[in-house]
């Protein structure tokens, strides 16, 4: 099986490191998004697989194979390495109709005239794009070229295929349309896909797993629900969510509120809430009461189609607080409300940003 392994990946371009020490396996079979906000080095860490750029420091290993080693002088070349890939940028031959450029590795490889036809015209209607056949690629839109740079890739069938923001100009629709396409592909023909995205929902909503990227650093890897119900930290609670999770700094009278008593030294402990984690319910039905609520009004009643954010300003002060619901909100500005929080959406990162585990108080007491 073709795992990628990855360790101690590093790369620098002279000042400080693209990638900083990555160690991590890709699963082989698996549809893993790299994700993290621009300049974090996804970019860099799929081009040092792929064979585009060499590391630094650190070992690359596909299907058990070492690519890449610079301790050993080791170093296998990208098209020796049974990847696909597409780039944001993707360069395809001007002088050389759509189906020509589909066609092209294809030929390259001395596949028979009869499988290049037929592999030319299913990755076309695949990509739907049959239509522009004969046209060259200055005939095409931004989003037509990436589906052309898609099916020229697709066509060789690669075991790992590579992604780097591949939907990044095509319109909503189109977007939906190709989602629906890479899964399918990815279900029908068991390519292991890595895929670099800024985009959370595109992680969220693809990817089998999630590598959590920033400042070169992988912050989490974990499946969609893992990185939004336990986030390692508190740059992956932040990043992950929308609208965004609701934090409140260490030492602030929220903060304190909602960390649990057996948890030591609350004042440097920053609290978090996810939007949809807490029932938001009118003060006047008693809710004062109830332990650990918080005291609110509504500021404002946002719609977001399907669902609505009720925006808060607390009684202890400190930043909105926004509460996602499906629900057609009951409640209305200006009115006092209760927060009432899930205990399962509250999150507690330590100074360093690092997730701290709420144990109970049974559990705090063992050794
Ligand atoms: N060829 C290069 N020369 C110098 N610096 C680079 C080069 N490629 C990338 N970098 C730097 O490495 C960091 C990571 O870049 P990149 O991998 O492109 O990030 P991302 O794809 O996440 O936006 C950035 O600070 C970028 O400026
Ligand atoms: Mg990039």
């Amino acid at each position: 099986m073709s795992d990628i392994e990855l360790k101690n990946l590093t790369k620098s371009f002279g000042q400080g490191n693209a990638v900083a020490g990555v160690s991590l396996t890709i699963k082989a079979g698996s549809f893993t998004c790299i994700l993290g906000p621009s300049g974090c080095g996804k970019t860099t860490l799929l081009r040092m697989i792929a064979g585009l750029e060499r590391a630094s420091a650190g070992q690359i290993s596909i299907g058990g194979r070492t690519v890449d080693d610079p301790a050993q002088n080791r170093f296998v070349p990208p098209d020796q390495r049974g990847i696909g890939l597409v780039f944001q940028s993707y360069a395809l031959w001007p002088h050389m109709t759509v189906a020509q450029n589909v066609d092209f590795g294809l030929r390259v490889q001395r596949q028979s005239a009869a499988l290049r036809e037929a592999r030319t015209a299913e990755m076309l209607a695949t990509l739907r794009i049959s239509d522009l056949a004969d046209r060259y690629p200055a005939q095409l839109s931004g989003g037509q070229q990436q589906r052309v740079a898609l099916a020229r890739t697709m066509a060789l069938a690669p075991k790992v295929l590579l992604l780097d923001e591949p939907l990044s100009n095509l319109d909503a629709t189109l977007r939906l349309a190709m989602r629906a396409e890479l899964a399918h592909l990815h279900r029908s023909f068991g390519t292991t896909i890595v895929f670099v995205t800024h985009d959370q929902w595109e992680a969220m909503t693809l990817a089998t797993d999630i590598i959590v990227l920033a400042d070169g650093a992988v912050q989490q890897l974990g499946s969609a629900v893992e990185v939004y119900d336990q986030p390692a930290s508190r740059f992956v609670a932040e990043f992950i969510g929308n609208p965004p999770i609701n934090v409140f700094s260490a030492g602030s009278p929220a903060a304190i509120a909602l960390i649990p008593p057996q948890v030591s030294q609350p004042n440097s402990i920053t609290a978090s809430l996810r939007p949809e984690a807490m029932d938001v319910i009118a003060q006047d039905v008693g809710a004062a009461q109830i332990a650990g609520a918080l005291g609110a009004s509504v500021t404002a009643l946002i719609p977001t189609g399907g669902s609505w954010i009720v925006e808060m300003a607390l009684n202890l002060g400190g930043a909105p607080v926004l509460h996602a619901t499906s629900a057609r909100p009951s409640v209305h500005v200006g009115q006092p409300v209760a927060i009432i929080p899930q205990a399962s959406g509250v999150h507690l990162f330590a100074p360093d940003g690092q997730r701290l585990p709420i144990l109970s108080p049974a559990q705090k007491e063992k050794p």
